[in-house]
Order: structure tokens, then C-alpha cells, then sequence
């Protein structure tokens, strides 16, 4: 097969060089996106005069016959293709002869790449988000069943003060929204056309960069060639955003591995999302949890080595960029492998509520609901938080919980408390006066989750754009 770029050389390439140099392993799927910028290429052709009517009209449909016979598997490159765009001139000549030849003035390989992926990373944006909202959805309906539900929160993994079930679960959503987010504001800068940027410097030919750019669903096209040709920030900016799901799937996973330890037993996952031991009949692991927490690894590495593979890089294209392509398919593909699984295994898990119940006001989780009692009756919080924790000393010495120090023990440990205290010592009277916009308490969670809701039929809406 001869090379696109076979012109000058005496020789072939030695097959070493061949092997190496060839993205056709990988780039193929880029394919179906080759092809859209090719027809609007060919249009651009046509009105600047460089294809008759009738040419363009036999160009569309060779193209569209190629898309067909790709999607088809009919069609597919070869080894001896270097690219995805080789084989596609190839498979263009097949059909057209010389006419097939015409395609590649104004365009290098350059801005062809950099269009491909570009569009292959958009669609693949929206995907991404479809996926992200209906885990948002299933965290969201465990939520709703969860909203009076008490647990430990923690600091340091230690018990801290009581929250609600359904605001844990809210809490990672929020983390998930603003991905939804992140996607979305990543994808206004993402849609910049490369096309007309030619190998670097532009084009001679009468070319429509406008035009082009509309037609495949771009905003405008870049405002600089060699930036055109050279830039990847929006492939390292959607590997960003794919490693902050990755972390946050990873902490959800990690939280989710806890709760359903013997230990905590504040989970049961459904047997769907659930694996076994070869050996041991009773195991039921947290494998999709797991996964969850494991992916983040590879997602944070393809994000460090395209930064690395860019970095200090010379203008304009390199063959370094080449580099480019894996690491964004590889966390794309990781990802819609994960979502689905954790969305599943979110959905489908029971969570045992009397177990976090009783857990939630064990280690004195709160204490700081005396020191509060203290401070709404005058008393200065530095103060408060002295005899609160002096009343967490006295239980540790007598092995009692907080509700249970007597009335001579209370007067013991400070004359501001007296026995009406104990109106706060109470998991769910701590829980219902925790009113204000984005707390723990029943009413504030019911609000978040409402709000939670809204936010994920708007990001529905931008996915299926
Ligand atoms: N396969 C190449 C890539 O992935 C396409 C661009 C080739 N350009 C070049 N000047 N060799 O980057």
C-alpha cells in the first residue's frame, strides 16, 4: 500500500518503523467521525470551486456508502494503513478512482485528527453525563428512603455527630452534580473547530473554516492554525473531568466496601452486584465497590501521562500527539463499563437503618449538642466546649452514656447544667434542629433532595443534545 506521504521516498518503510509508527490499532473507531468531516470538507470544495456539482454529489455518496460499510464492519483499515484517515482515502479511491484524490486538498492529517477527536469526545461527553445522571438518580432514590434514617457522621473515620443516611448518600451526589457540571463547561470550550487549519498555517485554497465548523456542530473555528494543529488541552481538560468521577466513584466504592463489612453492617449488596469465593462459600464481595476504587488509579494515569506527553512540546504537530488517543478512549471506555455497574449495585443495595440507628449516639456523638444547650443559655462556646467535654470524661470514667449522668453529676460538673440538658441528648431531637439550608436535619435533606432532582433532569436534558 503506498503512503499517503510515499512521494519522495526511494524505499519503503522498514516494518519496525511500521509497526511503531501505525494508529490504526487504535484510531479506527474514530472512523464514522473522519467521515462527517470529510462531507463537510467536500462542500467546502464545492463552493470554492474546486468540485463540480456532479462531483460532490458522487463524493457524498461514496462517503456515505464508506460510513455504511464501516458501521457495517464491511470496511474496515489494515495494518498497512498508518491511520484511520489512510484507510478511509483508501477505501475512498476504491469507490471513486481518481475523483477520491480530490478530498485531501486544503486538509492535512493535522487538523483532520484534531477534528476527529474533538467530535469523538463531544459525543462521548454526552454519554458520559447520561451515565452520571442516572447514578445521580439512583443515589437520589436511596436518598428519599433514607431521609430519617440516623447514622454516625464521621470525622477522622470516627464518630463525630449524628446525620442522616440520606444526607451521606446527597453528599456524593453532589459530587457526581458537579461533574454534570464540569462536563458541560469543559464542552463550550471543546467546541472549536480545527478544520482549515490545514498541516499548520492554514490553507491557499478559498476554503469556508465557518462553515465547516457550523456543519459539525461547532461553535467557531480555532482563532489560530498552529494552535489549531497543536492544541489537546480539551482532551487533558475531559481526562480531568474523567479522573474526578474516577475519585469520586472511588470514595462512594470505598464508603460502600465499609457499611457492608461484617463490622458495620449498615449494608446488604443485592446478590446481582455481588461476587463469591472460590473457596469460601459463605464470601459475598463488594467486587463492583471495589472496581469503583481501583479504576481511579488508571483514570488519574492516563490524566498524568497525556500532561506529561504534552508537555514541552514544540509547535506545531508532533508525532508525540499520536499519544493522545488511548488514554481518552481508555477512560471513556473504563467509565461506561463502571457507571452502569455502581448505578446497579447504588440501587439495588438494602441498607439495615437499625443498625447506624444505634451506632449514631455511641461515642459520645453528642457532645456537642450540650455545648450548643450551653451557648443558647449565654454561655461562652470556649467555655461550653470545656464542660461539654467534661461531661465525656465523667461518662468514661463510669462507663455511661451521656443521657445517663445523674442529676448530682451534672451539678458536679458545672453549675450552668441541670437535668432539662437531657432534651438535647437525643438522636433525633439533635437531627430535627439541624434546620438551616444544607444540615443533617429531615427537612433540610427533603429540600437538597428536591433540589438534587431538578439538577438532574437538567443535566438529562444536556446529554441528549
Ligand atoms: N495518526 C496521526 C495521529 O494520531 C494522525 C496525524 C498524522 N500527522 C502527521 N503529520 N504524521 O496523530
Amino acid at each position: 500500500m503506498a503512503k499517503l506521504w510515499g512521494g519522495r521516498f526511494s524505499g519503503g518503510p522498514a516494518a519496525a518503523l511500521e509497526a511503531l509508527n501505525a494508529s490504526i490499532g487504535f484510531d479506527w473507531r474514530l472512523a464514522p467521525y473522519d467521515i462527517k468531516a470529510s462531507k463537510a470538507h467536500a462542500r467546502v470544495l464545492n463552493r470554492a470551486g474546486l468540485l463540480t456539482e456532479s462531483e460532490l454529489e458522487r463524493m457524498l455518496d461514496a462517503l456515505d456508502g464508506l460510513a455504511a460499510d464501516v458501521a457495517a464492519g464491511d470496511f474496515t483499515g489494515t495494518v498497512a494503513d498508518e491511520d484511520v484517515h489512510t484507510a478511509l482515502e483508501r477505501g475512498l479511491v476504491e469507490r471513486l478512482g481518481e475523483l477520491g484524490g480530490k478530498l485531501r486538498a486544503g486538509r492535512s492529517r493535522n487538523d483532520q485528527i484534531a477534528t476527529d477527536l474533538r467530535l469523538y469526545c463531544r459525543d462521548h461527553a454526552r454519554g458520559l453525563a447520561a451515565d452520571l445522571t442516572e447514578l445521580v438518580k439512583a443515589l437520589a432514590g436511596q436518598a428519599e428512603r433514607l431521609i430519617e434514617a440516623p447514622a454516625p457522621g464521621m470525622t477522622h473515620l470516627q464518630h463525630a455527630q449524628p446525620i442522616t443516611l440520606g444526607h451521606q448518600l446527597l453528599a456524593h451526589a453532589q459530587g457526581f452534580l458537579r461533574d454534570l457540571e464540569r462536563l458541560s463547561d469543559w464542552d463550550g470550550r471543546a467546541a472549536v473547530s480545527p478544520l482549515g487549519s490545514g498541516a499548520l498555517s492554514g490553507s491557499s485554497l478559498p476554503l469556508d473554516p465557518v462553515a465547516v465548523a457550523a456543519e459539525l456542530g461547532f461553535d467557531r473555528p480555532v482563532a489560530n492554525s498552529l494552535d489549531g494543529v497543536s492544541d489537546r488541552d480539551f482532551a487533558a481538560e475531559l481526562l480531568f473531568v474523567c479522573s474526578m468521577v474516577g475519585v469520586h466513584l472511588s470514595r462512594l466504592g470505598e464508603e460502600v466496601i465499609l457499611w457492608s463489612s461484617q463490622e458495620f453492617g449498615w449494608v446488604a449488596l443485592d446478590d446481582a452486584f455481588s461476587t463469591g469465593s472460590s473457596i469460601m462459600p459463605q464470601k459475598k464481595n463488594p467486587d463492583v465497590a471495589e472496581l469503583a476504587r481501583g479504576k481511579s488509579g488508571r483514570l488519574v494515569g492516563n490524566l498524568t501521562g497525556l500532561l506529561v506527553t504534552l508537555k514541552g512540546l514544540p509547535f506545531t504537530y508532533n508525532k508525540d500527539l499520536q499519544e493522545d488517543k488511548e488514554p481518552v478512549f481508555d477512560s471513556l471506555d473504563n467509565l461506561a463499563l463502571l457507571l452502569p455497574a455502581v448505578t446497579g449495585m447504588v440501587e439495588t443495595m438494602r441498607f439495615d437503618t437499625e443498625v447506624p440507628r444505634e451506632a449514631a449516639p455511641k461515642g459520645f456523638s453528642l457532645a456537642t449538642e450540650i455545648a450548643d444547650w450551653l451557648v443558647r443559655k449565654g454561655v461562652p462556646f470556649r467555655d461550653a466546649h470545656e464542660v461539654a467535654g467534661a461531661c465525656v470524661a465523667h461518662c468514661e470514667r463510669l462507663g455511661i452514656e451521656l443521657h445517663e449522668i445523674d442529676d448530682a453529676g451534672l451539678a458536679a460538673i458545672s453549675e450552668h447544667l441541670d437535668p432539662s440538658v437531657k432534651q438535647v441528648l437525643d438522636v433525633d431531637g439533635a437531627l430535627a434542629a439541624r434546620t438551616t439550608p444544607g444540615s443533617t436535619g429531615p427537612k433540610a435533606v427533603a429540600d437538597q433532595l428536591a433540589a438534587v432532582r431538578e439538577a438532574v433532569e437538567t443535566w438529562v436534558r444536556w446529554s441528549e443534545r
